[in-house]
């Protein structure tokens, strides 16, 4: 199969980067486009950046000059796929009208994560979400898929293989790297030696994305889950990595053998199909008294190419019908970049992308 040409917008910031990183001789996906804001454009993607993720820039993409994000900039370079690491105010009307053209979108940003018929989509936990694409193309000419915010996906993929057993309520309270809040995000002054118990939206974000996450789709629109969600948010001086404390509410008793066992077997579709960017295992069970940890935990998940798509979960406790437990989630790889890339990879094993198709001008929304 010839690899489909994509381009990245928004490739400086700390999604971005991730993006070039997990694109790197990829099987499916080429990278033909790199963009950012006009402070960067115009430049070699070596020479302008501050690489602030693993690893080292990949060579090729080093001499390839930045665009300017705009239409017109993305349409001439023939990407069918654009990968999507716009800050949300950027990201709404660019993605639309691109989407009009024809390109396929799969974007971090959270501006169209609440379109009647845009999905929030994590494969393993929602892959019949992406269903409702069809519901675009019946109007225009490609679509638009996002995932969810960094946090929610770490949750989410906690709650899905447990919901069989009956979920009342979840409360979370989490425990934020600094990379959630981009290149530029926060100052050393406010967050060194400190934890700041308020992260703009990020609550209301976690409560509302999880519902149509693990909602049902009926065959044209999404249900949310009727659930008991319910957040608290702290940004605490750690750089990659969010860590989260949840309480689970369940209808009954469930041990906690039983529990382990559902998380740590727990498989989707982009197990069954080995997916290039699936982890063998989506979540990874920690028996130790003190995992998981940021410093420690951060890249699980095998094979190499799913490092950081793995859900880290440890001390589960239970105390009646509540259990406790932490999880920990990558958040610019399995919350951001590595979800999005494995949502391409879905769409083109279910053949909502073909390899031999050309964007067609002319199609603004
Ligand atoms: N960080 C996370 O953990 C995370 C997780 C999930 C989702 N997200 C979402 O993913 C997106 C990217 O996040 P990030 O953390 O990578 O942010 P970031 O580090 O601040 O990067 C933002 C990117 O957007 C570009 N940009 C900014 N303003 C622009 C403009 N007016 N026109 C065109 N390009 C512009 C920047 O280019 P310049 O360098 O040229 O300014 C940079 O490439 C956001 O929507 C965020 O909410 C982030």
């Amino acid at each position: 199969m010839d690899r489909i040409k994509v381009a990245v917008m928004g490739c400086t910031g700390l999604v971005g980067q991730q993006f070039v990183r997990m694109l790197h001789n990829h099987p499916f996906f080429t990278i033909h486009a790199l963009t950012s804001s006009a402070r960067s454009a115009g430049k070699k993607y070596g020479e302008t950046l501050s690489w602030a993720v693993e690893g080292e820039i990949p060579e090729p993409m080093r001499e390839l000059v930045i665009l300017e994000t705009s239409v017109e900039s993305i349409l001439k370079t023939g990407a069918r796929i654009v990968f999507s690491a716009l800050p949300a105010s950027i990201a709404e009307k660019i993605e639309s009208i691109l989407r009009g053209y024809g390109l396929f979108i799969f974007s971090n940003a959270s501006a169209h994560r609440f379109d009647e018929d845009v999905p929030i989509l994590i494969p393993e936990i929602n892959s019949d979400h992406l269903e409702i694409v069809k519901r675009q193309l019946a109007r225009t000419k490609g679509f638009i898929i996002t995932n969810s915010n960094c946090s929610t996906s770490g949750l989410a993929m906690m709650l899905k293989p447990l919901e069989p057993f009956g979920i009342q309520s979840a409360i979370v309270t989490t425990f934020q790297s600094i990379s959630g809040a981009g290149r530029r995000g926060l100052s050393a002054m406010d967050i060194a030696s400190n934890v700041i118990p308020f992260i703009k939206n990020e609550e209301e974000k976690i409560e509302t994305e999880s519902r149509k996450i693990l909602g049902k789709f009926d065959g044209l629109k999404i249900v949310n889950r009727d659930m008991i969600i319910n957040a608290s948010c702290c940004r605490v001086p750690v750089r990659e990595g969010h860590l989260m404390g949840l309480v689970i509410e369940f209808e009954k008793d469930v041990d906690v053998r039983t529990v382990e066992n559902a998380l740590s077997l727990f498989r989707g579709v982009p197990q069954e199909k080995r997916l290039p960017t699936a982890p063998e295992f989506p979540i990874v069970v920690r028996h130790e008294e003190d995992r998981p940890q940021p410093v420690l935990d951060i890249y699980a998940g095998s094979p190499e190419r799913a490092r950081g798509m793995a859900v880290t979960v440890g001390r589960i406790r239970k105390k009646g019908r509540l259990l406790n437990l932490f999880l920990l989630v990558h958040n610019t790889i399995r919350g951001a970049a590595g979800t999005c890339i494995l949502n391409a990879e879905l769409a083109l094993m279910k053949r909502f992308i073909r390899a031999d198709q050309t964007a067609t001008g002319g199609g603004q929304e």
